[in-house]
């Protein structure tokens, strides 16, 4: 993750400097995503929930013949516009839709996220299930949100999914969030580490530098 040293590069003509470039690109994928230290759980939480645009959510499902089991399914998510994340995954969902509706009876939810839907995970080598690709799963309830919430939950989900825009205005849908109660970090070796929600929400997302 250290920067490349430019200098060493300058001698170089500008036709040899090119492959070598593409050839840099390919040996360090990395460089794309900085990902915060492992002791830092919160703030890769913090990280990996920015990072995603979608999450697969678990509700307990409301029908037949899969009533009172688990049920995960795949939803779009922002917890901000790009570069201003606030931790909170916001959803744009309609009461026609299946986990919706086991929302309605039971709004108990589960969101998990993963590096591995970012290509971080594919071009360092580490297989999805590896704790070294980094994955959260958060645990609350979904609720409907309103207001100024609702206006910021628009502004995060459609500069990350403009095609929302266009989604059939007849499905009624409406924004909502995940409240969080329960944030569970796979990163690196030691098993599960939990972290509070105001350990998440108190965690900056971006390096500190003082
Ligand atoms: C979110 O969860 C907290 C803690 O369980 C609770 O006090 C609060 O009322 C919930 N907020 C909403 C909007 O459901
Ligand atoms: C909040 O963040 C500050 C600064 O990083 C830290 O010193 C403090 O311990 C944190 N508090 C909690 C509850 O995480």
């Amino acid at each position: 993750m250290s920067a490349v040293s430019w200098p060493a590069c300058s001698r170089f003509s500008r036709f040899s400097l090119l492959p070598l470039l593409s050839l840099l690109s390919v040996l360090s994928p990395a460089s794309s995503l900085r990902i915060p230290p492992h002791d830092e759980v919160a703030q890769v939480a913090r990280f990996v929930a920015h990072q995603c645009d979608w999450a697969s959510m678990a509700t307990v499902s409301s029908h037949s013949p899969l009533i009172g089991r688990p049920f995960s399914n795949t939803f779009s998510v922002s917890d901000g516009p790009r570069g201003s994340g606030t931790g909170t995954p916001y959803m744009y969902l309609t009461r026609m839709e299946v986990s919706v509706q086991d929302l309605q009876v039971n709004p108990a939810s589960s969101l998990s996220m993963s590096l591995a839907q970012t290509d971080y995970c594919r071009l360092q080598g580490f297989d999805p299930q590896s704790p070294l690709c980094a994955h959260i799963i958060l645990s609350g309830d979904t609720v409907e949100v309103e207001g100024l919430e609702a206006e910021f939950a628009q502004k995060a989900l459609f500069s990350r999914h403009p095609e929302m825009i266009d989604w059939p205005s007849d499905h009624s849908w409406f924004f909502a969030k995940l409240n969080i109660t329960q944030v569970w970090v796979l990163d690196y070796f030691g098993g599960v580490k939990k972290v509070t929600p105001e350990e998440y929400y108190n965690a900056s997302l971006h390096r500190k530098h003082h």
